[in-house]
């Protein structure tokens, strides 16, 4: 058998992950950032083939992790996680600093950084796994706490989307179990699902000034599914 809610025991943190140079930068969000090897330290991401960034990462062989602060905004998550560098310049605006490879770093809700030159890429297929080599970590907050994938499922209620590698299609978990009378509704613009069930609360009984708590979208971007 297999339970996907296993998977949700598996532990991570949660990370912008970019590349590009000063003409064209690009980050996505990533939980799959792991340190692969100590001497040297070496770092993996699995990055999904169609995420533009994959391109920009494979083209320059270098790419920067900003390890993301407990509070990170809404709007960042939903910018970086939920939308694509190809229709839009998501660095406009934020703050962000080139590295010792020219890769964008960003800096917004960053605790710390890392910087790393490709040393091999590992085809999974619907994903790559760029391992890099660090050339430079800093460490800019020493107090805050780093967001991890765990406090973002459960108490901000964020989802992954299709192209994260832990995304798991509402579907399987709810096979075997009874539909009941609960309803669900989905932001149309980031997909995050609320569920009546889960949150014991009808969507209806919030209150109108209630927000995506991924995008920050309003109440009534939801439609029913
Ligand atoms: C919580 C969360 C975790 C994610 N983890 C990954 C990941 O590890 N690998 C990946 O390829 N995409 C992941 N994604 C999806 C990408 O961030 C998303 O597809 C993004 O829009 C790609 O941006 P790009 O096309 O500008 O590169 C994640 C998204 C969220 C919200």
């Amino acid at each position: 058998m297999i339970d996907f809610e296993a998977f949700y025991k598996i532990t991570y943190g949660l990370f912008i992950v970019s590349s590009g140079d000063t003409v064209k930068g690009n980050g996505f969000i990533s939980n799959t950032v792991f340190q692969v090897t100590a001497e040297p330290p070496q770092f993996a991401v699995a990055c999904n083939k169609k995420n533009f960034t994959a391109g920009l990462i494979a083209q320059k062989k270098a790419f920067s992790v900003s390890i993301l602060e407990q509070d990170t905004a809404p709007d960042i998550l939903g910018r970086f996680g939920f939308k694509s560098g190809r229709d839009f310049d998501k660095l406009d605006g934020m703050s962000v600093k080139y590295g010792e490879t020219g890769v964008p770093i960003v800096l917004n809700a960053a605790i710390a950084y890392l910087e790393c030159t490709l040393v091999n890429t590992i085809d999974a297929g619907s994903h790559l796994i760029f391992i890099g080599e660090l050339v430079q970590s800093v460490l800019l907050d020493k107090l805050k706490d780093p967001l991890t994938y765990l406090y973002y499922r459960q108490v901000r209620k964020g989802s992954a989307p299709e192209n994260a590698p832990t995304y798991i299609d509402k579907s399987k978990l709810q096979a075997g179990k009874p539909a009941g009378t609960f309803k669900k509704y989905k932001c149309t613009a980031c997909g995050y699902v609320y569920d009546e069930e889960k949150e014991n609360v009808r969507f209806s009984e919030l209150p109108d000034s209630w927000t995506c708590p991924v995008c920050g979208s309003e109440k009534s971007d939801f439609i029913e599914v």
